[in-house]
């Protein structure tokens, strides 16, 4: 994404909840933190930001102001001893989706050591598959209408549409980020469309969605949350003639102020999770508004631009959050 595209101790029992899906959340019982006053942060990134993105770079200071140093540390290199920091913030780690079983096993391996990671380690499990997204509509918020296909499911992209009465349609990996692997069909499926989705199929899980047009005009909303309260939001659109609000794709992005409604769609996404939304350090609800519907695209837990360089005092909050276990 553009440079724009994060359990502490104490036992916070508050993730031990009943999943809507029936199952429990096994070993959801957060790591007991080992904050203490001289801890230092880390603030996981990846390779290609050594030194943070511009954004993240604004919580070192916010954090220095506490007399919290931070520093960033690449998730996936082995030379670093993450039990040297008192919590680990997941930042800009956004090639994670090139091997998400290793980034599964990093956080394990963080937990296995004890290691509080923010977003606590059960959210970022729970957020990584976009399956989350039909465990938020059962629980009636609306998303972009999604058609779930497991890999190697035998699946036809024409047949999808036609059933759904869906022309053009995007087709997008299950466990993905900055807009990789999307893509989308002409006016109707072709052929080629077809082959290409089987591609995809033998690859991994998909989903399939009707375009929707309103990322193209209004655009793509960003709102953030701070320890479960909205805190500010940009509008993402994409460069003329294209459909990925992405910075890398040519996608600009602009501060904005929602109106209230948009703000309480937002919120009404926050309070759908089968956890309570102040156990998220940090959140950005994703969404469309189409024909008047606040439509969630995707709720990023994960490592979410969250636009702080904008919004200082934002960062000042994610900042007190991070050390609030001190
Ligand atoms: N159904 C859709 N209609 C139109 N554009 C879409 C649709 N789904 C995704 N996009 C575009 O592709 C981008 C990436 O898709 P998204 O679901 O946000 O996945 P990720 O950000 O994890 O790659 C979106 O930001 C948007 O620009
Ligand atoms: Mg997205």
């Amino acid at each position: 994404m553009a440079l724009a595209d994060s359990e502490r101790t104490l036992a916070r029992p508050t993730i031990a909840r009943e999943r809507t899906d029936g199952r429990k959340w096994s070993a959801m019982t957060p790591a007991r933190s080992r904050l203490t006053p001289s801890a230092t942060v880390a603030l996981a990134t990846s390779s290609e930001y050594p030194a943070l993105t511009l954004d993240d770079q604004t919580l070192v200071p916010a954090l220095a102001g506490h007399g919290i140093a931070a520093e960033p540390a690449i998730w996936n290199d082995a030379s670093v001893d993450w039990r040297r920091y008192g919590v680990v913030v997941v930042r800009s780690t956004w090639d994670y989706h090139h091997d998400p079983g290793t980034f599964r096993r990093w956080i394990q391996s963080l937990d296995l050591a004890g290691v509080p990671l923010l977003n606590p380690s059960p959210i970022l499990r729970w957020n990584l598959d976009k399956i989350y997204l039909r465990e938020l509509e059962a629980r009636g918020v609306p998303i972009v209408p999604t058609e779930w296909v497991a890999p190697r499911a035998p699946h036809s992209l024409r047949e999808v549409a036609r059933r759904r009465g869906w022309e053009r349609v995007v087709v997008k990996p299950v466990v993905a980020a900055s807009a990789h692997g999307v893509w989308r069909t002409g006016d109707v499926p072709t052929v080629a469309d077809e082959q290409r989705f089987h591609a995809s199929v033998a690859q991994h899980g998909v989903m399939i969605q009707p375009f929707v047009d309103a990322v193209c005009t209004e655009g793509e909303w960003s709102l953030m949350f701070i320890e479960g309260h909205y805190s500010h939001a940009v509008l993402k659109r994409p460069r003329s003639g294209d459909y990925r609000v992405q910075g890398q794709f040519g996608g600009q992005f602009a501060p904005a102020t929602p109106d209230a409604s948009l703000i309480d769609a937002a919120e009404r996404v926050m309070r759908a999770l089968p956890f309570p939304a102040t156990d998220c350090a940090y959140a950005r609800v994703d969404g469309v508004r189409d024909a008047g519907v606040f439509r969630l695209m995707e709720l990023e837990l994960v490592e979410p631009a969250l636009f702080l360089a904008g919004a200082i005092e934002s960062s000042d909050r994610l900042a007190a959050r991070i050390i609030e276990g001190l």
